[in-house]
């Protein structure tokens, strides 16, 4: 049984103030959310110009707070349904020709080579388009042009005339599967089906591209759970889940107050923005036991990587395959996948989290 947490507090007459944009936090945020918690469970970060929130009970609170908005982000991936199978298959279809493509090679960046491009891939696959655009999605997200779940004009583009074939001559991918769908007796319109594609090429595939490094860092990194779940693959989703809690791809999740609201003995006043420190909440002794330990037999579950609440990610299962397929098709293809002698995985960003190099032995 875990002690109780010190109460909260904010920084009234506090003399260090942390910030997250303190010099490199990026690099090691971990001794400043264990600071944050221990002594400034609610501080404001004039720098960041927002309220730091950073124990699990309180982030968790605060993501299922009705009172605390988010950004609105597009269109959830509604349709669930008829995406997961198509999403499936060619997740697994891809996820093998790109590792198939690397077993020739001795040593590879699995970043670079593997799970940077796998979620955009798939998803370009999955619509039948071609393989071209995936470098052209990947690019966007990747410097931050199309805001996740946002249809930016240029997507528009890409997607209209694939729209206008597929509504002419249906094919067997799931953009003419869109254009064939219907919601109460009628079809949905093209602003629809271009909505609902481009959510899905933009609005998480850069941060599953992240969650997809971290997972494949921290196997690679224990290579006897890495062998537990090489030989039950049933165990791949608590691995997941495990590395999604240690190494959060999204660690900051920031929301606005749209009413007063009382947090921690503080009310905030309306427009407050509130971060929520998910990296930290993951992290939190009084939740996990042993948190900083990689764990995929932990019996305390349940992170908050994909939020809580209204705002729960509605794309949380089709991260998920991304994490299984991949895993699957690496091991596959490559019976003897380590880490490169002498290499370390070195996670760094703060809004947005993971290994930028990840180097591997295939044999
Ligand atoms: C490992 C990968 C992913 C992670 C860690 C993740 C994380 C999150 C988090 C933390 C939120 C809640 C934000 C808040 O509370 O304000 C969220 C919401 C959302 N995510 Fe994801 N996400 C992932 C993948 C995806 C994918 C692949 C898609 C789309 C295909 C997606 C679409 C969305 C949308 C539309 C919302 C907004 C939901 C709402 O506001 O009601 N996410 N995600």
């Amino acid at each position: 049984m875990s002690p109780a947490p010190p109460s909260s507090s904010s920084n009234a007459g506090r003399a260090e103030i942390p910030s997250l944009l303190a010099p490199g936090i990026e690099h090691d945020p971990y001794p400043l959310y264990r600071s944050l918690r221990e002594s400034f469970p609610l501080v404001r970060d004039e720098l960041l110009g927002a309220w730091l929130l950073s124990r699990y009970s309180d982030v968790r609170a605060a993501l299922g707070d009705v009172r605390l908005g988010s950004a609105p982000t597009g269109p959830g991936p509604g349709h669930r349904r008829l995406l997961e199978p198509v999403l499936r298959a060619a997740t697994e279809r891809t996820a093998h020709v790109l590792a198939r493509r690397m077993s020739g090679r001795r040593e590879v960046d699995l970043v670079a080579e593997f799970s940077a491009w796998l979620p955009a891939a798939a998803a370009v696959a999955a619509l039948g388009l071609p393989w071209e655009d995936a470098a052209r999605v990947r690019e966007w997200c990747r410097t931050g042009s199309v805001r996740p779940g946002g249809v930016h004009p240029d997507l528009v583009g890409l997607l209209r005339p694939h729209v206008a074939r597929r509504r002419a001559r249906p094919g067997a991918d799931l953009l003419s599967a869109l254009c064939g769908a219907r919601t109460g007796g009628q079809a949905l319109s093209d602003d629809t089906v271009t909505a609902l594609a481009g959510t899905l090429l933009t609005g998480g595939g850069e941060a599953t591209a992240l969650a997809l490094a971290s997972f494949l860092a921290n196997l690679l990194g224990h290579p006897a759970q890495l062998d537990l779940v090489r030989a039950r693959p049933g165990l791949i989703p608590g691995a997941w889940a495990e590395s999604l809690r240690r190494d959060p791809p999204t660690p900051v999740v920031l929301r606005r107050a749209t009413a007063p609201i009382a947090l921690g003995g503080t009310t905030l006043p309306t427009g407050s923005v509130v971060a929520c420190l998910i990296g930290s909440a993951g992290r939190d002794p009084f939740r996990f036991a042993d948190p900083d330990r990689y764990d995929i037999f932990r019996a305390d579950p349940a992170h908050l990587a994909f939020g809580a609440g209204r705002h729960f990610c509605p794309a949380a299962t089709l991260a998920g395959l991304a994490a299984e397929c991949g895993l699957r098709a690496l091991l596959d293809a490559m019976p003897g996948l380590r880490l490169a002698p002498g290499f370390r995985p070195a996670p760094r960003g703060l809004m947005a989290r993971a290994p930028r190099l990840l180097l591997v032995r295939t044999r």
